[in-house]
C-alpha cells in the first residue's frame, strides 16, 4: 500500500488532516520546527500521540557520536519515532549504529541512487530523495524515485523509499506510479489531493436532480 505521510510541525493542522484517516506518518525537520516555533521534543511527543504511524524527528549534530546520542534520546519519546539523520558519512556511520539497536532511520537530503544505495547498506529504514528540490535545480526529480526503486528491487533492499520534498499532487500521482512506498505531503498539497472541477461539477448535478425527485434516503 502507498502510505501517506504529513510534511509538517503544525500539530492543529496535523490532528485536522488525520481527521481525513488518510494520514499513515509525519515527517518534520528543523525548518519545520523552527516555522512551527514550538518545543521541538514536545511537538514530536504530541504528533506520535495524533499519528500511530512512524513520526520522523531530526538530529541537529553533524557528528556521528552526537547524532547516535540524540537518535536515542529521541527514539525514546514513542515507540512510534524515526530518527532522522542526513546522507553524510558521518550520518551513515549514525544509521548503522541505531539500526543496530532496532531504532528505526530515515535517511535524508538524498539526492542520488548511490547515495540511496549507502543509506540502504547502511540499514536505513526509510531513504527520503527530495523530489522538488532537485527540479528546482533543473533535474527531473521523479526520476531519482525510479533510479532507488531499480535499485531496491535488483538488491532485495527493504529500506522504504519515501518521496519528499512534494510540491504538488502530479508529484503525488509520479511518485505512486515510480513505486515510491510512501510520499510526505505539506498539508495545502495534502488537501488538494481530493480537489478535481469535474467531481465538483458532478455533485452539483446530482445534488439538484436529487431534489427534483423530493425523495429522501432517511
Ligand atoms: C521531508 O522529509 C523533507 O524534509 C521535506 O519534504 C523537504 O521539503 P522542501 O524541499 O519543500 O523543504
Amino acid at each position: 500500500m502507498m502510505q501517506l505521510f504529513i510534511d509538517t510541525a503544525e500539530i492543529d493542522v496535523l490532528r485536522e488532516l488525520s481527521a481525513t484517516g488518510m494520514v499513515d506518518g509525519v515527517t518534520t525537520n528543523p525548518s519545520l520546527i523552527a516555522k512551527a516555533g514550538r518545543n521541538f521534543l514536545t511537538t514530536i511527543a504530541e504528533s506520535c500521540e495524533i499519528v500511530p504511524g512512524p513520526v520522523s524527528a531530526e538530529v541537529a549534530a553533524s557528528d556521528a557520536p552526537t547524532m547516535i546520542a540524540e537518535g536515542e534520546k529521541l527514539a525514546k519519546i514513542a515507540q512510534n519515532v524515526v530518527v532522522k539523520v542526513p546522507l553524510t558519512w558521518e550520518g551513515l556511520a549514525a544509521t548503522r549504529a541505531l539500526a543496530d539497536q532496532a531504532i528505526q532511520v530515515n535517511v535524508t537530503l538524498c539526492f542520488s541512487a548511490v547515495q540511496a544505495l549507502l543509506a540502504a547498506k547502511a540499514g536505513a529504514a526509510y531513504i527520503s530523495p527530495f523530489v522538488g528540490r532537485l527540479d528546482d535545480h533543473g533535474v527531473d526529480g521523479m526520476e531519482l524515485i525510479h533510479e532507488i526503486r531499480t535499485v531496491y528491487d535488483t538488491y532485495d533492499f527493504d529500506t522504504e523509499i519515501l518521496a519528499a520534498s512534494i510540491r504538488n499532487p502530479a508529484h503525488v500521482k509520479a511518485a505512486a506510479l515510480a513505486g515510491a512506498d510512501c510520499a510526505t505531503i505539506p498539508p495545502g498539497v495534502f488537501r488538494d489531493l481530493v480537489k478535481h472541477p469535474l467531481t465538483d461539477r458532478g455533485l452539483e448535478t446530482f445534488i439538484s436532480d436529487w431534489a427534483k425527485t423530493g425523495q429522501s434516503i432517511l
